[in-house]
């Protein structure tokens, strides 16, 4: 009996001593929880959001909890895993609604970067644009911030032009309406957005696909936005090879002209359907940009046109949509047009393909080739007159070449 009550004892007193430590392991989480919500900018945010709620403008943004994503993504399991990048990985979650998300999580957090980071997180949360992918919210209260978007089912565009193994290959009708889809929404985000957002990193694995095939723009994590009395903004190089503005790589100056640079490269990528960069080609034109550039000026271009897309989309429609890329790939980026001009010149070609389709014409295919070509090769030209900076650029090219990521 005395042994029963000392055993007692014991087990009263191990398990206080194990609940009093679960106690203050639980207070010690809960603290370190609050702590790295307020380092990435919980704080700040949540002010933010007061501010645009009390506004009156809906912010349909939330704060996630770190438990409600990892049940989503399935204690982020790696078959959820739907793709890595530059910055982190991207998980498939499913919320209690069933609503399907892509769960962002970066790999490192800078913490200078809180203040862009929740600036970003509020900005994006404000976009509202049918091709830009929505920001449901995010999570601050681990290590690195989670950022929760809504699920686009039908992989990138760099995927659908790209890799031949897929079930269909775009058709032209496809390439030119989700170019001008691009066009729309960073002609948007550049000024119709409340404060101008610069992208960074426009690509053709940054435009990802719907169920419907309708194009949005994603990976903002490189973005910026220029307060309107800022012209431009100085900042650290960033983008991919074959996408980065030259312009922008040698004078660090951020405007939003870089991303129509960018742009013009996967206008060249849907026209040409050949990569960004790549060594299979002379060593002149491994870059993308500057083929295009070289087949339009030497009036090459319909040789490298896939037959099928030659076919359905015709000389016209080619010639117009390349002179549009070389104007985009113009050095001087005062001289490339801006993205409200470009989305316009592409709705109205989408316009016409759209007419001619329906009464397949006949007469005069080259009518206004000639008038194309002379247009297109005096930008380019200009393009040759670059020094100094055509030759840094050309270096990092051919490097980028050598080394292909
Ligand atoms: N909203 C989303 N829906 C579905 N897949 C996505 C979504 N966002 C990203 N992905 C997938 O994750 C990959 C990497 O995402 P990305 O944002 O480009 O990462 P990073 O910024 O690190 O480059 C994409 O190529 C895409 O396949
Ligand atoms: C990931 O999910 C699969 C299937 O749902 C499961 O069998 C597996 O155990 C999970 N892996 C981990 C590490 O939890
Ligand atoms: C989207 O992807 C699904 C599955 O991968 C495929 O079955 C479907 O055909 C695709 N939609 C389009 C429009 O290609």
């Amino acid at each position: 009996m005395f042994a029963g009550v000392g055993l007692a004892l014991v087990v009263t007193i191990s398990s206080t001593a194990l609940c009093y430590y679960w106690a203050m392991k639980r207070r010690k989480m809960r603290r370190k929880r609050a702590e790295l919500f307020r380092k990435n900018g919980g704080l700040l945010l949540q002010q933010r959001f007061t501010a645009i709620t009390s506004q009156g403008t809906d912010s349909s943004a939330k704060i996630f909890s770190a438990e409600e994503l990892k049940t989503a993504t399935n204690n982020y399991n790696e078959t959820r895993i739907l793709g890595r990048g530059a910055y982190g990985t991207v998980y498939k979650g499913v919320l209690p609604d069933e609503t399907v998300v892509a769960v962002k999580k970066s790999r490192v957090f800078d913490e200078s970067q809180v203040e862009q980071f929740v600036n970003e997180i509020t900005i994006l949360s404000q976009t509202d644009h049918p091709n830009v992918v929505k920001l449901l919210g995010c999570c601050l209260e681990i290590e690195v911030p989670l950022l929760v978007y809504e699920f686009i089912p039908n992989g990138t565009l760099f995927q659908h032009i790209h890799d031949r193994s897929g079930p269909r290959s775009l058709t032209w009708e496809d390439a030119l309406r989700i170019a001008a889809e691009t066009a729309e929404a960073l002609a948007y985000l550049h000024s119709t957005a409340a404060i101008p957002i610069i992208h960074r990193d426009i690509k053709s694995s940054n435009i990802l696909l719907d169920e419907n095939f309708v194009a949005k723009i994603s990976d903002f994590g490189a973005s910026r936005s220029v307060p309107f009395d800022q012209t431009h903004v100085t900042t650290l190089i960033q983008g991919t090879i074959g996408y980065l503005d030259p312009e922008y790589f040698q004078s660090s100056q951020l405007t939003e002209k870089s991303d129509v640079y960018s742009f013009g490269v996967v206008l060249a990528e849907l026209l040409t359907r050949q990569k960004p960069i790549s060594v299979g080609r002379p060593e002149e034109s491994c870059n993308l940009a500057m083929h295009v550039v070289i087949l339009v000026n030497e009036g090459r271009l319909l040789k490298e046109i896939e037959p099928h897309i030659l076919e359905e989309a015709g000389e016209e429609q080619l010639y117009a949509v390349a002179q549009l890329s070389v104007r985009c790939l113009s050095m001087n980026g005062q001289e490339r047009p801006i993205m409200k001009e470009v989305a316009s010149v592409l709705e109205e070609l989408r316009r016409s393909f759209t007419k001619e389709q329906t009464m397949r014409k006949t007469d005069e295919p080259y009518n206004e080739q000639g008038n194309l070509l002379r247009e297109a090769s005096s930008t380019s030209s200009l393009h040759r007159s670059e020094g100094s900076t055509q030759l840094s650029m050309e270096a990092e090219m051919k490097a980028s070449c050598q080394t292909p990521r």
